[in-house]
């Protein structure tokens, strides 16, 4: 077991690099089962989570090569050895089910556990489940599994009821090889649905419209291998800029797409701290002038907030002045994080959906534990500005979608350091 130790920081100065996108990266690997021929995936960020797809995608047949100091995964699956999804890696990570869509289309059948809720929500899939039946699976439910079956898949109209990423990819990626055309309306419109529409038209298939609520899929035979490189990961990017924001840091953040970031920027605008693009057009400068103020903060689907930048922003509120108001639309469960804020001084009070944030003048370092990947984020940077040691349990949470995370911080001045407890 690894912990965090974390002083408090002076204000972070530098330059980070941002890594690939874990969001993008996960659903690009899964779309590898589709096809027999090898797929590159480039700037896949080392994390737990890319590790655990890596060692779920070789249960299926997959032959993998990972090479970590360059970023690059290489990724064939020649024959598909199985379609039973292993239990104990299915349930260690919701993106797990993102095999169904491709194994349905590839092999035709299917067998994979129900994810269950996780900390921050129930989490059904029941979308994802009414797009796949609609393109002509057989779908029954036993013992907690999901059995699909399907002789070739068929193009059909979807009406998402909810824009779900997770259901858009899982259909998106079963109609790329279904006879006909499927179109997906209300479909999630995320940067990382275009990404994987990205990959897979650069292995043969014609997917149309990501990036808007309409996705139009003509299926074709069969896909090619290819080599593709994944989008910079807005979430890490957000987590460093609210890092420089809340320690009055001037922080040259480096690999982002700008106009990912425009709901977090705008909000941490509003908070009081100085948001500029850098000449290249792909660098941003964060510098705060004067005390952060209070903003309320509703998370919504692309554009909208991301609810997976909400619990570092409440980290940045709890010190703003005034009150600020908090809205969690996406997860019912996303407030995990506020009983670890509170013992570490936050005034912070939980009303439905809503977390109410008196913003106080300082926190102090504790002993914290992280329940989830966005929590244990928030509390690095709570960890940074407390007074005192903040110790953080749990970390392997953290690890799961952030790549190096206390080198980065470290690089621009952080006090922080991993230990074996
Ligand atoms: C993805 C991201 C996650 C992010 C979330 C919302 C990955 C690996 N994970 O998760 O980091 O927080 O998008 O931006 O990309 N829902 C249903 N039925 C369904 C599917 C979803 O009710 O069939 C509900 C969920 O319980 C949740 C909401 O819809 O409350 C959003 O879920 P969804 O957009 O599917 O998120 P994920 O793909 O799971």
């Amino acid at each position: 077991m690894e912990k965090f130790i974390i002083t408090q920081s002076p204000p972070l100065k530098g330059t980070v690099r941002v890594s690939g996108s874990k969001n993008a990266a996960l659903p690009i690997l899964a779309a590898t089962l589709l096809t027999e021929a090898q797929c590159v995936i480039k700037d896949v960020p080392e994390l737990l989570d890319v590790q655990r797809m890596e060692e779920y995608l070789q249960t299926f047949g997959a032959d993998t090569q990972w090479q970590r100091e360059k970023n690059k995964i290489t990724v064939g699956v020649k024959k598909i050895a199985s379609t039973e999804a292993p239990y104990p890696l299915a349930c260690s990570m919701r993106a797990s089910f993102l095999v169904m869509g491709p194994l349905l289309a590839r092999a035709a059948r299917v067998k994979i556990p129900l994810p269950g809720g996780c900390a921050i929500g129930a989490r059904p899939v029941d979308q994802h489940l009414k797009g796949l039946a609609a393109l002509g699976a057989e779908i029954t439910q036993e013992h907690g599994m999901v059995y699909a079956k399907a002789k070739r898949l068929r193009g059909a109209n979807i009406y998402l009821d909810f824009p779900s990423v997770g259901a858009t990819e899982n259909i998106m990626m079963a109609a790329v090889l279904a006879r006909g055309r499927t179109i997906i309306e209300n479909s999630a419109i995320e940067p990382e649905i275009v990404d994987l529409a990205g990959f897979l038209n650069a292995i043969g298939a014609d997917v149309r419209g990501a990036g808007t609520d309409t996705i139009r899929i003509n299926g074709v035979r069969g896909l090619r291998g290819g080599e593709y490189t994944i989008i910079p990961d807005r979430i890490e990017a957000g987590t460093f800029m609210v890092a420089a924001a809340l320690t009055r840091g001037d922080v040259l953040i480096e690999n982002i797409v700008a106009d990912h970031l425009k709901p977090v920027a705008a909000k941490l605008k509003e908070a009081n701290a100085a948001v500029e693009e850098a000449e290249t057009g792909l660098q941003v400068r964060y510098v705060l002038r004067g005390r952060l103020k209070r903003a309320d903060i509703k998370t919504l689907p692309y554009p909208g907030f991301p609810t997976d930048m909400q619990a570092q922003f409440m980290s940045l509120l709890a010190l703003a002045e005034g009150t600020s108001i908090i809205t969690e639309t996406i997860f019912e469960n996303r407030f995990m994080h506020v009983g670890e804020l509170k013992r570490m001084g936050a005034n912070i009070k939980i009303e439905s959906r809503s977390a109410i944030v008196e913003g106080v003048e300082k926190l102090a370092g504790t002993q914290v534990r992280t329940t989830d990947l966005r929590a244990g984020a928030a509390l690095i940077l709570s960890g940074l500005i407390a007074e005192g040691e903040t110790e953080i349990d749990d970390i392997y949470h953290i690890d799961r979608g952030y790549c190096k995370i206390e080198e980065k911080l470290r690089g621009l001045g952080a006090k922080i350091k991993r230990v074996s407890s």
